[in-house]
């Protein structure tokens, strides 16, 4: 018969309000230091990580033996007092007078404390979610796809879903994933854009939020071939209104994660969080062309026309303490819905966002064409088969409105935002050029 006694069961990041109370605390030994009198087995549960103290004279043998028994990674219940401790990183000890283990590990974990390279904790990704920087890194994407979804939603959007199998092309037919659908050719879905921009003419305001499928045959640190994107439109909004959308969806979302995640960043991914506090709209507006003079002046000259590259997004973000905008490019290098400018149909009402500190373009937006003639010749332009996207030009048929939007890479986002070197990190389970596995 149990003789257990119900006890409190807390999360290692509420512990703070335990103070010189009892709690359980379920979760998973990440790393032990011991002596022959006393233990501190450091455990963590998901929440955070809290140290324990397990004197020998204090507990009954049971106990002692159970921990002792502790391996890396063994799951494990144990209960006592939280003390406050000043010098703990939680703020919080926990004097462990129980110990339950419920799966002792008796083979060598994969991952040891020492370092470890990259490829090796890659292809070890489901293990190395467990370790404290990667589990910050999830809670903040968290709150990051969060934040998102409140901003539009208190603003009175609808979320539309987008689909994922499409017969056509959004973004280029270069990076496109082809599927074989019954016989026909289909492709996982680039950007749930044209779809988005139906949405709109129905609901006036509307968002999506999904993973789409690029197979980028570059292998940066900001590629990945699936990614996340937030996308928004809206009618009756031009390029200027879309601009102001932009900058306050991301002064909400990075100080929603500054409020919410200060211990994360500073303590556990070890973020200077002094270059997020800045981010507040207003963020400069450069166009391409004052954009080109600022490369020549430092030496990096790019002809116009042409596209940037990372190094050119790099130099122009770190101009600025804040996102910047670069507006009117060159329609040559920009997708065929992009309006061209009416004064001047050689660039088009577009934006890309750039992100400080080298993390070059998060936001890829723009005032799509509204008249139906324009559309027809720009697909023609850009060899764009009409009969896949006939309901994308009905759209210009029936009551046609300005209308722009865009779409934030919810990766490149949270690298920022965290300040991490490499998408990677960023997601759960990176898709990249030569690996899909786990
Ligand atoms: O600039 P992009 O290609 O814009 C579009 O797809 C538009 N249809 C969006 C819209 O207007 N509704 O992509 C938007 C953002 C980029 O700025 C970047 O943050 C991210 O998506 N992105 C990627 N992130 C990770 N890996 C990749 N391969 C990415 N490609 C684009
Ligand atoms: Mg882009």
């Amino acid at each position: 018969m149990s003789t257990t006694t119900a006890r409190t069961v807390a999360s290692i990041a509420n512990l703070k309000d335990y103070i010189d109370q009892e709690v359980q605390v379920n979760g998973w030994l990440y790393n032990k230091r011991s002596s022959g009198k006393i233990q501190f087995p450091i455990l963590r549960d998901g929440s955070g990580t809290v140290q324990g103290v397990v004197v020998k004279k204090e507990v009954d043998e049971a106990t002692w033996d159970a921990v002792s028994s502790l391996t890396q990674e063994s799951s494990v219940k144990v209960w006592g007092k939280v003390r406050a401790d000043d010098r703990a990183a939680s703020g919080v000890e926990l004097a462990i007078t129980g110990c339950e283990p419920v799966h002792v590990v008796t083979e060598e974990y994969p991952i040891s404390h020492k370092e470890h390279g990259v490829d090796f904790l890659m292809t070890n990704r489901h293990l190395w979610l467990r370790t404290p920087r990667q589990t910050a890194i999830l809670r903040v994407r968290h709150t990051i796809e969060k934040a998102f979804r409140d901003f539009f939603d208190l603003r009175g959007y609808t979320l539309v879903d987008s689909p994922f199998l499409t017969p056509a092309a959004c973004e280029g037919t270069s990076t496109l994933f082809e599927i074989d659908y019954f016989g026909d050719p289909a492709y996982l879905t680039q950007s749930g854009q044209l779809y988005l921009e139906a949405a709109a003419m129905a609901v006036g305001k509307a968002y999506c939020f999904g993973p789409t499928f690029r197979a980028e045959k570059s292998k940066t640190r900001r590629h990945l071939m699936e990614f996340w994107m937030l996308e928004a439109e809206h009618a009756y909004v031009e390029l200027a209104g879309n601009l102001e959308i932009q900058e306050q969806m991301l002064e909400y979302v990075v100080q929603t994660v500054l409020a919410k995640h200060r211990d994360d960043l500073e303590k556990v991914i070890e973020r200077d969080v002094s270059k997020l506090e800045n981010v507040k709209a207003p963020f400069p507006r450069v166009t391409y062309d004052d954009a080109i003079k600022i490369l020549e002046e430092a030496g990096q000259p790019v002809p116009w026309g042409e596209d940037f590259g990372a190094p050119h997004e790099t130099l122009l973000g770190e101009k600025y303490d804040r996102p910047v905008f670069i507006t009117h490019y060159p329609a040559s290098i920009k997708a065929f819905y992009m309006k061209p400018d009416p004064n001047r149909p050689e660039v088009v009402l577009c934006a890309d966002c750039i992100a400080p500190e080298g993390y070059g373009e998060i936001i890829g937006g723009s005032q799509r064409i509204d008249d139906l003639a324009m559309l027809e010749t720009k697909m023609k332009e850009h060899d764009i088969p009409p009969g896949p996207l006939e309901w994308y030009v009905d759209l210009r048929r029936y009551g046609s409105v300005p209308h722009s939007g865009f779409g934030i890479g919810l990766e490149r986002t949270v690298a920022w935002i965290c300040g991490l070197d490499h998408v990677r990190e960023t997601i759960p389970f990176a898709r990249m050029l030569t690996r899909i596995y786990p």
